[in-house]
């Protein structure tokens, strides 16, 4: 079945605003759905100046069920692209309440409510986390999952929902899309990561450095075994995520049940590297200071791509040096992400 018109759930947010674009680039219709907590509107409008186009933006709270309902009362689309969801690690460890409510009944509401029309196809986003402590690497889609925090155990668990919706309703066509470390902007600099606070991840951490946001980047652990002691992690343009949307999407239109594949490059690269590259590319200064390892980080993973350019035709283009140059791009026109305080 053509796939024709697309709902992005979560679409004003980081993966989901590239992901808007990309579709759109590609001639698909596209709807967004957001409730905004942890984006800007404003990234909907980037999004139309970016493309020409500009999309139906609903605000909608997916954990609404009679909304959620109405929602598709009204709106047909072809498939579904579900972002909306929270992803703070260690917020999931101080409130798993929040993450379960949020993560796990808007899969369910928006699940429900898709099950009622015969166009049930889905792209949903998982994380790299699923693979927990990875016994070898690169990591193949079949190795063993599991999860040490509440964040990681609500990707977990949506996987084997719809791995069981899939099994008693053979009429879905699901992709789960296990993300390595998403980094990076679109090179227009008008839409990238804009998080709430003080960064967790370490990209938008050395940006908010270079600009003086923040004074110093704190390195955890220069002791693992690793090549320079740091952790090791196969940082993805979003850009070349978005597109693996795409090409998920065009797979759904094949029939394919349910898949899984890894979006990664397939190459690692330590936490000094990034810095360093960070540094020399954009020729800003990036203090720094090593400390003790955060827990819950593994020490280094990466993924095998093998399965996504065999099965879904795609593989990142873009390296590192795009990656860092792209990122402060973003950062350098937009010091204050979205809002302009
Ligand atoms: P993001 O926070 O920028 O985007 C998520 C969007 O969903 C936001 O716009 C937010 O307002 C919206 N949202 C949250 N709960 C909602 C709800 N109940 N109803 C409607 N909208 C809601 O995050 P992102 O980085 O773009 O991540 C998108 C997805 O990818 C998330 O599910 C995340 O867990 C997953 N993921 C992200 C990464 C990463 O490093 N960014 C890695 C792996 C997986
Ligand atoms: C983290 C989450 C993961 C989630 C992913 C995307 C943890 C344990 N894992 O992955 O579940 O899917 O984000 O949201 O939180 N680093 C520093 N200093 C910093 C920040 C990070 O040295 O200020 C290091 C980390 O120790 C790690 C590497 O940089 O070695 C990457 O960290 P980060 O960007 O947070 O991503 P992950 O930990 O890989």
């Amino acid at each position: 079945m053509k796939i024709k018109k697309v709902l992005v759930t979560g679409g004003a947010g980081y993966i989901g605003s590239h992901t808007c674009v990309e579709l759109l680039q590609e001639g698909y219709d596209v709807v967004c759905a957001d409730n905004f907590v942890n984006s800007s509107p404003i990234a909907m409008d980037r999004v139309a100046q970016i493309t020409g186009k500009t999309i139906p933006v609903h605000e909608l709270d997916f954990c609404d069920y009679p909304a959620v309902k109405k929602f598709f009362t009204n709106e047909t689309v072809d498939a579904v692209i579900h972002f909306a969801g929270h992803k703070a690690v260690g917020e999931s460890v101080e409130n798993p309440l929040k993450y379960y409510e949020n993560n796990l009944l808007s899969l369910i509401n928006l699940c429900k409510a898709m099950g009622k029309d015969i166009r049930k196809n889905l792209v949903f986003s998982s994380s790299a986390t699923v693979y927990g402590f990875p016994d070898q690497l690169p990591i193949e889609e079949d190795s063993p999952v599991d999860s040490f925090n509440p964040y990681g155990r609500t990707k977990l668990f949506i996987e084997q929902i719809l791995q069981d919706i899939w099994a008693t309703d053979n009429a879905w066509n699901i992709s789960i899309l296990r993300y390595f470390n998403p980094v990076a902007a679109h090179p227009s600099g008008l839409i990238g990561e804009d998080p709430a606070g003080i960064p967790n991840n370490l990209m938008p951490y050395i940006a908010q450095v270079a600009i003086g946001r923040l004074e110093r980047l704190r390195i955890f652990g220069a002791d693992y075994d690793t090549p320079d002691g740091t952790g090791v992690r196969d940082f993805i343009h979003v850009v070349d995520l978005a597109k693996g949307h795409v090409a998920a999407m065009r797979k759904l239109e094949t029939s394919p049940g349910l898949m899984v594949h890894n979006l990664g490059t397939g190459r690692g690269y330590s936490v000094l590297e990034l810095v360093n590259t960070f540094a020399e590319v954009n020729n800003v200064q990036v203090p720094y200071e090593i400390v003790g390892r955060r827990p819950g980080d593994v020490a280094a993973n990466y993924a095998s791509t093998d399965k996504a350019k065999k099965e879904l035709g795609w593989e990142a283009q873009c390296g590192i040096r795009q990656m860092v140059l792209d990122t402060w791009n973003w950062q350098s026109k937009n010091p204050n992400g979205y809002s302009f305080d």
